[in-house]
């Protein structure tokens, strides 16, 4: 198995519907059958006591929702799938994030800003209403990241900043302390099908439009007989675009029952005969895992032995990982005297430089992050020696940012100055402690 590691949570706060299952569940659980890649999935519990403060609903909503995705196939086994809350060290090492991450880049928090702009446009205080929860919200995430040292996060656009601020805070955490921590990368989910709902707009809890994904068959029905149509009379020709019925078909279908919808819509079916269609293809998918998904609700001791096995899988990587960090910040044995901070004493690779040419036939080079990130690429030389005096133009400046930016090369997409930055400061350290 490589190292690449995936890690994705969910917040615990309602009842999955179709949506989710198309847009997360499903695609999440076939990327977790993949043998080049080691994923993680949690419950993410804590997050979820930030928006709901009814202790019945956070306890259902975690079942339910581990139930979900072990019915959809999630295989415990192969996977590292457990309960944020069952991991100590996860606040615990929101705390040493706290203190490395600047306030100023909370105040800019999607979330947070939204909910003071609401405010101030209705005339309160800004941060009424305001739980400082929602405000470090972006910190639990980053530990959540960061724990684990994930190298790909898959989330949905809404997300990426949060996956900045994870980045800020790795960065600013190996600065002072060491390399600890791997920046992680967003993988954005754009091809995946987001579901529209029973009014056509986006299925969402907060427009009150969805499918429940385990409704009893019955239900499911009902449901899909109230998806808004026109008023074109069976016989009428209907058109596909912006039809959330076909839609929904589509995200269930294969291409050449697609294309038979496609042509009945242009033949006239009427609504309720489509509509039935539409109910059978998605119950033919769901109704095996809704037997599961009973099953599973039924047994809920069996999920938190789950849930503990996960846990314990994953504190043997976060425990020990957690005493380093510790230990990396000064929070020590007192019997055993270190000294000042011993940045080089937990072996770590370095950063590197590479020099190369290109089939255009001019020279080239690039710095790789320790952990392997391409953070700058060099401009074409037409000589070996200037490429080469530009690699150490670089490596001397005292701001490598600025002199990166102004000609010989350039940010790497995903790369920071900072990163850049701290990956030469690393390589210097490393020349000093050499000589
Ligand atoms: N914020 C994510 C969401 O609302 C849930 C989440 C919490 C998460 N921690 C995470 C996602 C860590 C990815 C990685 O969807």
């Amino acid at each position: 198995m490589s190292n690449v590691r995936f890690l994705t949570g969910i917040t615990t706060s309602g009842t999955p519907h179709l949506g989710n299952y198309v847009g997360s569940i499903r695609p999440a659980v076939r990327a977790s059958l993949r043998t080049d890649v080691q994923s993680f999935y949690f419950l993410a519990d804590y997050h979820a006591l930030i928006k709901v403060d009814d202790p019945a609903r956070i306890q259902r909503s975690t079942l339910e929702i581990a139930a979900s995705w072990l019915a959809c196939g999630l295989e415990p086994e192969r996977v590292v799938f457990y309960r944020q809350s069952d991991i100590p060290e996860i606040p615990e090492l929101t705390w040493f994030l706290t203190c490395v991450l600047g306030k100023g880049v909370l105040n800019r928090a999607h979330a947070y800003k939204a909910a003071v702009d609401k405010n101030n446009a209705a005339g309160l205080d800004a941060d009424a209403d305001v739980n400082v929860g929602l405000f470090m919200y972006p910190v639990l995430m980053g530990a959540d990241i960061l724990m684990f040292n994930a190298h790909k996060v898959p989330v949905g656009r809404d997300q990426v900043q949060h996956l900045e601020m994870a980045r800020d805070m790795a960065h600013s955490f190996n600065h002072r302390y060491g390399e600890h921590f791997v920046p992680p990368d967003v993988v954005i989910e754009d091809n995946v099908a987001t579901l529209p709902g029973l009014d056509g707009r986006k299925m969402s809890k907060s427009y009150d439009n969805t499918i429940p994904l385990f409704a009893s068959r019955s239900q499911l029905q009902k449901l899909i007989a109230g998806i808004v149509t026109d008023s074109k009379l069976p016989g009428e020709a209907k058109s596909t675009e912006g039809s959330a019925l076909f839609q929904i078909y589509q995200a269930f279908a294969g291409e050449t029952e697609t294309t038979a919808m496609r042509e009945a819509y242009a033949n006239g079916i009427g609504w309720g005969e489509a509509k039935q269609r539409v109910f059978e293809r998605i119950d033919q998918e769901i109704a095996p895992l809704r037997q599961r998904y009973q099953a599973l609700m039924d047994n809920p001791a069996q999920i938190e032995a789950t849930l503990q096995a996960g846990a314990t899988k994953a504190r043997a990587i976060a425990t020990p990982f957690m005493a380093r960090l510790r230990h990396a910040v000064g929070l020590r044995d007192l019997a055993r005297q270190d000294g000042p901070t011993q940045r080089g004493s937990v072996k770590v690779s370095l950063p590197v430089f590479k020099q190369y040419r290109e089939k255009d036939s001019l020279f080239y080079f690039k710095l790789m992050s320790a952990q392997g990130m391409l953070l700058l690429q060099s401009e074409g030389f037409s000589s070996p020696k200037d490429c080469a005096a530009a690699m150490t133009r670089l490596q001397q400046s005292s701001s490598a940012a600025k002199l990166a930016l102004n000609g010989d090369s350039h940010l790497a997409e995903g790369a920071t100055p900072q990163a850049v930055q701290d990956a030469l400061q690393s390589l210097a350290r490393a020349r000093t402690e050499q000589s």
